[in-house]
């Protein structure tokens, strides 16, 4: 019996590195996990569904319980259809890991407008994004959801 049994969580940019650690974590401790990717490229663009997929079938793999999310939490659209997901799944939302991130490095008299704009999209709109929208699932309404901010804001 594992301490997360029963637990919903969604874990933002869990396809690759820190993201799929936690929800390979919480998968292990009894979550089920909606492991949610964009699937961009490290040089920004594009999407793919497969670092989301392999995660999942990671986690099946081990016993645990997962779904694919390819939403853009950095959209109003992909964040509420995000958690939209993870109610229509398995009817609550107990935990938000706050991880997809992305890193545009440039010394700051080099970066450019539209750059600092990807950034703080991501991580900062992104973050607020999912948290507007989980507690419209009525479900924190009765017990907020937990969420965490493994994300940096700095572009
Ligand atoms: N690795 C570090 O040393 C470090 C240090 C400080 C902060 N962080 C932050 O921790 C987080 C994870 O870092 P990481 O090294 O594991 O990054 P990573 O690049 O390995 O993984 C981030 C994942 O987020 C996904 N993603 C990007 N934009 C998205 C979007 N709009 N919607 C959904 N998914 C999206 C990417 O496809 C990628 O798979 C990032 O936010 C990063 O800024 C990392």
């Amino acid at each position: 019996m594992g301490i997360l049994d029963g637990r919903v969580a969604i874990v933002t940019g869990a396809g690759r590195g820190i993201g799929r650690g936690h929800a390979r974590l919480l998968a292990e401790h009894g979550a089920r996990v909606v492991v949610n990717d964009l699937g961009s490229a490290m040089e920004g663009g594009g999407r793919d569904a497969r670092p989301a997929n392999a995660v999942v079938d990671e986690i099946v793999a081990a016993g645990g319980t997962a779904v694919a999310n390819g939403a853009d939490v950095s959209s109003f659209d992909g964040a509420r259809a995000l958690v939209a997901q993870a109610v229509d799944e398995w009817g609550r939302l107990d935990i938000l890991v706050n991880n997809a991130g992305i890193i545009r490095d440039a010394m700051s008299f080099k970066m450019d407008e539209a750059t600092f704009d990807s950034v703080i999209n991501v991580h900062l709109k992104g973050h607020f994004a999912t948290c507007r929208f989980a507690p419209s699932t009525g479900v924190s309404a009765r017990r907020p959801a937990t969420t965490s901010r493994a994300a940096s804001s700095t572009p």
